[in-house]
């Protein structure tokens, strides 16, 4: 809608370009779930609620986006995170080490979908969003301590045979992991310290840990573990008839419909379980042999993997999905909902005390910026992993937050968010894609405050928007918002600009303002949150007294 002399900060946002396969693989990781599981007090090795949890949400993200077919996910109990088992996965499975070492996150999902219709950015939020909203079904005796959060990388699939690789590979390590940790739980509560277990499994072989459970503990893992455990779970869709409705003569009419639904397999990789599920041939391929053994290596090879560029200012912008529908449902405050605002501003308060490189934060409507500083080193300025980061925590923040700011609003549905990264190389970048930003809110505020003033007194949706359109607050341009915003972050010393004439224009909407509320200068009393933005930052004062980021409206 804005048209401004900023614009031009628009040519740095490059596009994600994925190469179009098939199959695309987004892999959700917890971050830092083995303390979130501490905190949580999750039983050990495994907490089957906690897995149901995650199942839960897996079932949510299948049923939310069609694109997605098929998803297996696991916990992966890893709090003695000893160089040990490196070297014991490291000998079962040749060449596991460095991802075993990635994969230290307690939890580990593949998402599995058709093509690269869906924003891969929109699943991880998603299902961070249900994780929150979901769990008092599922603990409904424990609080929800902190916000958890995961973050996502895609794996692009050349051919459903990667996609088989893949899959052998995560059951192998659901496996492995499993039985380790099994092994080592019961050691410990026999009464062995850490260490001492450990010290039984070092050099063991699967065969020896079976051994050892069944001689010491009278355990047959294969039977008394269960599957949920052992195997993972794969969350996939299936076709069900359903009867619509009957026929006059009482016969039923049936129609087929999509059903999500859980399964366990042994072996998920198998020709045997793959190709005897409906969907999972038809959408992604049938599996024509049976495979073994795989090399993450050559797993790694189809890891995407996008840098953002060095010495540069990173801005992560995230954005609210659907969120007119969302501000309806919720029945927000029209134009403006200064709860729901106010929501925002505490969730990107949130960010900046989690990423201590976040210096700046910015906000309007249901978007968000976040400046990262230049030197930030951050995931190893990995785009998808900073970027799936902040959005996943901002969307947990935000499900979390919900019952402090609507206290008695019940949350319909989880919100979910999309985010981008763009790089700008210098500080006069930097601070006119921020009055990029800050001109948008103006002008939509001006406009949206007219719109919904018009319908007020009486005019319909559509005559309002007729009547606004030959109107001339969307030729609205440069210069009419002051923008000063952070210089101190930024360190260099830059003049203000004069500020400019808002002109005739303005003054007219102005006008039209004034005359339909009866306020003279009704525009300008708005609060400056309404009109501005927000923005968020670490005061340095006040930082060391209270301990949390300060959210100001910027003129
Ligand atoms: P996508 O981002 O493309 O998924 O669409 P969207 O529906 O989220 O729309 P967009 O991001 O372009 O605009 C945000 C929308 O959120 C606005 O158009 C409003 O409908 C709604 N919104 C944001 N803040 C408020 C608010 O304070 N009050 C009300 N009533 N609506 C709001
Ligand atoms: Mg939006």
């Amino acid at each position: 809608m804005a048209n401004s002399k900023y614009e031009y900060v628009k040519s740095f946002e490059v596009e994600d370009e994925i190469m179009l396969p098939n199959i695309i693989i987004v892999r959700v990781d917890g971050r830092d779930f083995r303390r979130f599981s501490e905190v949580h007090e999750f039983e050990k090795p495994n907490d089957k609620k906690a897995l149901e949890l995650l199942n839960e949400c897996a079932k949510a993200v299948l049923e939310q986006f069609p694109d997605i077919i098929f998803s297996y996910g696991f916990s992966d109990e890893y709090s003695f995170g000893t160089n040990e088992r490196v070297d014991l996965i490291f000998k079962e499975f040749s060449r596991q080490a460095s991802y075993v070492a990635e994969t230290s996150d307690k939890i580990s999902i593949s998402i599995i979908m058709l093509l690269m219709n869906q924003d891969t950015l929109l699943i991880v939020s998603f299902f961070t969003s249900c994780y929150v909203t979901k769990w008092k079904a599922l603990f409904p005796q424990k609080d929800l301590r902190y916000a958890p959060s995961l973050r996502s990388r895609v794996i692009c699939c050349a051919s459903v045979e990667v996609l088989q690789a893949y899959l052998v590979w995560r059951q192998y390590e659901c496996h492995l992991n499993n039985q380790y940790d099994t092994c080592l739980w019961k050691l410990i509560q026999s009464g062995k310290s850490q260490k001492e277990a450990e010290e039984i499994l070092k050099g063991s072989q699967k065969q020896d840990r079976n051994e050892l459970l069944y001689q010491c503990f009278n355990i047959n893992y294969k039977k008394d573990i269960p599957e949920i455990f052992r195997q993972g779970t794969c969350t996939l869709k299936t076709e069900v008839e359903d009867i619509v409705k009957y026929k006059d003569d009482g016969c039923p009419v049936k129609r087929l419909r999509r059903k999500v639904i859980t399964v366990h397999s042994e072996n998920i990789a198998s020709r045997r379980f793959w190709n005897d599920q409906l969907c999972l041939p038809k959408e992604l391929g049938p599996f024509t042999e049976d495979l073994n053994k795989t090399m993450p290596e050559y797993l790694k090879s189809f890891q995407y993997e996008n840098k953002l560029m060095p010495c540069t200012w990173i801005v992560i912008r995230i954005d609210g999905c659907h969120f007119h529908r969302f501000s309806e449902v919720h029945e927000f405050e029209k134009p403006n909902d200064a709860q729901a605002l106010n929501l925002m501003n505490s969730c990107a308060a949130g960010v900046l005390e989690e990423f201590r490189d976040i210096v700046f934060a910015y906000g309007v409507s249901d978007e968000y910026s976040f400046v990262l500083k230049k030197e930030s080193q951050l995931y190893r300025r990995h785009t998808s992993e900073i970027v799936s980061a902040v959005v996943s925590f901002f969307s947990s923040m935000y499900a979390m937050k919900w019952n402090e700011f609507f206290p008695h609003k019940e949350m319909k549905y989880p919100p979910y968010f999309d985010g981008r990264a763009v790089c700008y190389p210098s500080c006069e970048i930097l601070l006119d894609y921020l009055a990029w930003r800050q001109v948008d809110c103006h002008i939509n505020n001006q406009y949206n405050s007219c719109f919904w003033m018009l319908v007020k007194s009486g005019k319909s949706k559509s005559a309002a928007q007729q009547y606004l359109k030959g109107f001339c607050f969307l030729k609205l341009g440069d210069g009419v918002i002051r923008y000063k915003m952070a210089l101190w972050i930024l360190k260099e010393d830059i003049q203000d600009e004069p500020f400019e004439n808002e002109g005739t224009q303005a003054q007219e909407k102005n006008e039209l303002l004034d005359q339909l509320s009866g306020t003279i200068d009704y525009y300008n009393k708005l609060p400056l949150m309404f009109r501005q933005g927000s923005s968020v930052y670490w005061d340095k004062v006040i930082s060391f007294l209270l301990s949390h980021p300060t959210t100001k409206s910027i003129t």
